[in-house]
């Protein structure tokens, strides 16, 4: 993603964009040949993992083709005709589909609510309309527990505002964001959180369900709790909350997931950069520089807000960073922050379930050099009575990943007590292994990453992959075989194969085995980039970011960080990962100038993916007078609005058949 002047605070913006390019660009081979010796290595072992997995993932060749029919259609899956990369004000998707601009931001949420007015906007009107920058996207059927793909609830993360594009007379780029004032910030801080409602499909099109009873906005000021081992922490008391169990809202939510009872897992990611003020100063200096907290906040709201400056509260950031839970299906649910699951930037959370039914959360910690984590429930899950998981998710163990050169993965837990995490060592209690989780996981020496973004779990052979999206900060003295490039400015996909228990695979286990499915970047220019050998010109791709599996456990993943000096917006590539077609990634998707793409989500019957477009206009010197699109509406005055869009199949049909 674009660059120095870029607005606010997205971690995929290189430091330098000019040297990025020219890294991106500059053909460097010097690692070429120890990767191949990596993925030759590898290929061993991946033939014995099959094997391993035969008996657990039935369609293990994806299609189910015999080898001889597989060849005669061609090594992929995949149907469609690969859409060319380029970059436009506009979207575009491969030939034979149609997208549907579904809820941009300021349409109405909550009924009753103003029509979008760009030009006098108000906190009590984006409170009740659509929120900015859409992330997460998850679909939670209608009627409740039930797979139908037409009719259902739509649960959309606003993650970060762009001051820049949404006030006029700020100016481009980060500086715009750092001059709002109290009104102003008090629409960023409704623009925040995430949305619900309800949508149906009627004739191919969908369409929100007006008047929903489910509709709903949470935003920076929803009152919420706070559960598990950290509530009540002296560290979380406020002067609003001597109790350290009470918050206001939620911030910079991300990606997420659900939980097999069917509520709303939305992450907190980027918290730090809404707080300022001198924590030099405090007497636990080192907690507030680990999560990037100091006097160099992104938004002006320190400024305007008390709580959000830490020389006033210092414990109010120690609030934020964590997991936060809620029941799409009751409007009036109070959204839990699960400190069990630990505070950091988050990603998202995906769950899998282990044989004896207990629940695992994967989740990536996204920053350069941070790592991968996963929880598993004390209990085990309950599918028979909904109230009985309703606090599940606060007792169990956290683990954090340490990922070995044979190709093996240790999960190590975070537990108060254990190895180095004791009070000497200023972990006197679960709750300081929590608040301080990256310290917890830096002292047990997990494997530092090339910033974790999504983790997904593939439905037909329970395989985990886990997006690392870029890292050009990694020095050629800290390669290792799970983030085997220096300065990665690509990024790549590592997949993480759970040992077999009773015929399952036991995402419990406290080891696993690790391999890479691709390296990104283009190939035979980018240094080690590595698909399916027959991956065309357009089916390379840049910065992974969020993904997602379609039901036969194809692999579609959203890119936040394409190379837009070269002609390349962010965008969707999907690819088989079984099979003849394992890793060749084709080009289903492009986004509109500025954007990302994220929350690639599938209704049950894959006849549907719901895309959101997060940023479009976030270019250098884009401004809300003069911004480099006007996408969705192209009309005068109405700057880009992030949006949620539904691709379907024309005339109908699984989306890649
Ligand atoms: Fe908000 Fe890691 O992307
Ligand atoms: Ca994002
Ligand atoms: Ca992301
Ligand atoms: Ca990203």
């Amino acid at each position: 993603m674009p660059a120095a002047t870029a607005s606010p605070p997205h971690e995929s913006v290189p430091e330098n964009f000019d040297a990025y390019q020219a890294q991106a660009c500059s053909n460097p081979r010097a690692t070429e040949q120890a990767i191949g010796e990596l993925i030759a290595a590898r290929l061993s072992r991946r033939h014995a993992l099959q094997g391993l997995l035969a008996g657990v993932a039935a369609g293990a060749l994806g299609s189910g083709l015999g080898a001889r029919d597989a060849e005669a259609a061609g090594p992929s899956s995949l149907g469609f005709a690969e859409l060319p990369l380029g970059l436009d004000e506009t979207h575009h998707v491969a030939a034979g589909y149609e997208a549907q601009i579904l809820i941009r931001w300021g349409d109405p949420v909550i009924a009753g609510a103003p029509g979008f007015d760009p030009a006098s906007l108000s906190a009590a009107a984006q409170e009740k309309q659509f929120g900015y920058n859409c992330d997460y996207i998850g679909f939670h059927p209608l009627p409740a527990g039930s797979r139908g793909g037409d009719h259902g609830l739509l649960v959309v993360n606003h993650e970060y505002v762009n001051s820049n594009l949404m006030f006029a007379g700020l100016g481009s780029g980060r500086n715009a964001a750092l001059q709002t004032n109290l009104p102003q910030v008090e629409v960023e801080l409704a623009a925040h959180g995430i949305s619900v409602i309800e949508i149906r499909k009627s004739g191919g099109r969908w369409a929100l369900v007006e008047g929903s009873r489910y509709a709903r906005r949470i935003t920076g000021t929803t009152p919420m709790t706070i559960s598990g081992p950290a509530a009540g922490h002296t560290k979380l008391k406020t002067s609003a909350d001597p109790t350290g169990t009470k918050v206001l809202g939620m911030l910079n939510n991300c990606a997420g997931g659900m939980t097999p009872w069917g509520t709303v897992l939305t992450c907190e990611e980027n918290f730090n950069g809404y707080f300022g003020g001198n924590t030099a100063s405090l007497s636990d200096a080192k907690l507030y520089e680990r999560y990037g907290i100091d006097n160099t906040p992104w938004y002006s709201w320190p400024k305007h807000i008390d709580r959000f400056n830490v020389d006033k509260e210092p414990n109010e950031p120690n609030r934020f960073g964590w997991v936060v839970e809620f029941d799409p299906y009751d409007p009036d649910s109070v959204p839990v922050k699960r400190t069990a699951l630990g505070r950091f930037k988050h990603e998202g959370a995906t769950y899998a379930l282990a044989p004896d039914g207990r629940v695992v959360l994967y989740q990536g910690d996204d920053e350069r050099g941070d790592y991968v984590y996963k929880f598993v429930t004390a209990r085990a899950y309950d599918p028979n009575n909904r109230a009985a998981n309703a606090n599940l998710l606060d007792e169990g163990t956290l683990y954090v990943a340490q990922f070995a050169a044979d190709g093996s993965v240790k999960w190590l837990p975070l537990k108060h007590g254990e190895g180095p995490l004791t009070a000497e060592n200023g972990f006197a209690s679960q709750a300081d292994v929590l608040i301080n989780t990256r310290g917890a996981a830096d002292a047990v020496k997990a494997t530092p990453m090339d910033r974790p973004e999504d983790v997904e779990t593939n439905p037909v052979t329970g395989r985990v992959y886990v997006m690392l999206t870029n890292n050009t900060s990694r020095k050629p003295e800290q390669v290792d075989r799970a983030n085997p490039r220096a300065s990665n400015a690509h990024g790549h996909v590592i997949e993480i194969v759970p040992p077999v228990k009773d015929g399952k695979l036991d995402h419990a286990a406290t080891e696993a085995k690790w391999e890479i499915f691709l390296l990104a970047g283009k190939p035979g220019i980018d240094a080690g980039a590595r698909y399916h050998r027959l991956t065309s010109e357009n089916g390379w791709l840049s910065c992974p970011d969020n993904c997602a599996f379609d039901s036969k456990g194809r692999l579609w993943i959203a890119t936040d960080g394409a190379p837009v000096a070269a002609g390349i917006a962010d965008g969707v590539w999907a690819a088989d990962t079984s099979g003849y077609g394992r890793g060749l990634s084709k080009h289903f998707f492009q986004a509109p100038t500025g954007a990302e793409v994220c929350g690639p989500c599938f209704t049950p019957d894959d006849q549907t993916l719901f895309l959101a477009i997060q940023h479009p206009g976030e270019d250098p010197g884009s401004t809300f007078e003069k911004p480099s699109t006007r996408w969705p509406d192209f009309k005068a005055d109405t700057p880009p609005r992030p949006s949620v869009i539904a691709i379907t199949k024309t005339g109908g049909g699984a989306i890649g058949t």
